[in-house]
């Protein structure tokens, strides 16, 4: 049983084969209606479950989207209206509802721990659908992306500026599993995961860590950034958007990156923190395209899962 639970536990080929697939089916919907099946009908009958303990849109909905296109059908479990949510019933023994229900299971968790304790007592697979931890399904999306728009990722510069939170975390993953260069500004409090970076560097990773914003943006293909606050982040916020203020992507960090360098925002954006509307809203931006992509790359993932 294949689980999608991080980059790094899933080898090169599998991850290089999870894209292309994605890309090759993308192609064959041109001009296809979003909800339409598609021809072959891959997972007809197949039923994917979601749980959310947090917010979502995107990953709702291309989710949606995604498994309704493979010809599959969709439950959704919210976990405020769960007895798991209320917490009157055990990981394991909902874990063991679940596997009863459906084939295959996304789940949102706060805690990574709870997705994994998920995974252990499932009798089908998982896809992380974001923890505090990591977002694998974005960065994939993001990978798909880049590689639309610019080609091959491999040695390629991206620059991360901002938090070191779960999308960085699976980003630095994705460096060491495609190849390409990671240039990450952070101030030192916000830094991302230790353990992370320092698997990544045994692995020969191409990452460089500063706190100079503009050391990093320095003649990058892409520039990507996220929020601040992420759901359920804890502590000072008015201290962390203090400290994060020289980290914003505006048309200053843009002009420092390639002239023809992207760039990538998981969504949803904090416009004017993070990131002004000029440079969102601009020629470079490739964010609603990592929007729509989230369907695509999730149709492959979770096709791969299921292999
Ligand atoms: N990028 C992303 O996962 O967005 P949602 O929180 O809306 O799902
Ligand atoms: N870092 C953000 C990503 C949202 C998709 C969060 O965890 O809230």
């Amino acid at each position: 049983m294949k689980n999608f639970i991080n980059i790094a536990d899933i080898n090169k080929q599998d991850l290089r084969k999870i894209i292309e697939h994605a890309k090759s089916e993308k192609k064959k919907r041109f001009n296809i209606n979003k909800s339409a099946i598609d021809p072959e009908k891959p997972l007809i009958d197949k039923t994917l479950i979601m749980l959310f303990e947090k917010t979502s849109t995107r990953t709702r909905l291309s989710f949606e989207l995604a498994i309704k296109q493979l010809g599959g059908h969709l439950l959704v479990l919210d976990s405020k209206e769960s007895h798991y949510g209320s917490g009157d019933e055990s990981v394991y023994d909902t874990a063991k509802v679940l596997s009863q229900y459906g084939d295959i299971v996304m789940m949102r968790t706060h805690k990574h721990e709870h997705l994994l304790e998920f995974s252990k007592y499932l009798d089908i697979p998982i896809i992380n659908g974001l923890t505090n931890l990591s977002h694998p399904c974005q960065i994939m999306s993001d990978i798909m992306t880049f590689e639309e728009l610019k080609g091959s990722i491999t040695n390629k510069k991206i620059a991360w500026l901002g938090d070191g939170n779960n999308i960085v975390y699976s980003l630095i993953e994705a460096a060491v599993k495609f190849n390409f260069e990671l240039s990450i500004a952070c101030p030192k409090k916000f830094g991302p995961d230790k353990k992370i970076i320092k698997w990544a560097k045994q692995n020969n990773a191409k990452i460089l860590i500063t706190k100079d914003p503009l050391e990093a943006a320095n003649l990058a293909d892409c520039i990507m950034t996220d929020k601040w606050i992420s759901m359920g982040d804890k502590g000072n916020k008015n201290e962390k958007r203090k400290l994060l203020k020289p980290y914003q992507v505006n048309k200053k960090i843009m002009k420092l990156a390639k002239k023809d360098a992207i760039f990538m925002h998981c969504l949803p954006a904090s416009r004017g923190e993070e990131v002004t509307d000029e440079v969102m809203d601009g020629k470079q931006s490739a964010v609603w395209l990592e929007t729509l992509n989230r369907i695509h790359v999730q149709k492959s993932i979770i096709q791969w899962c299921l292999e």
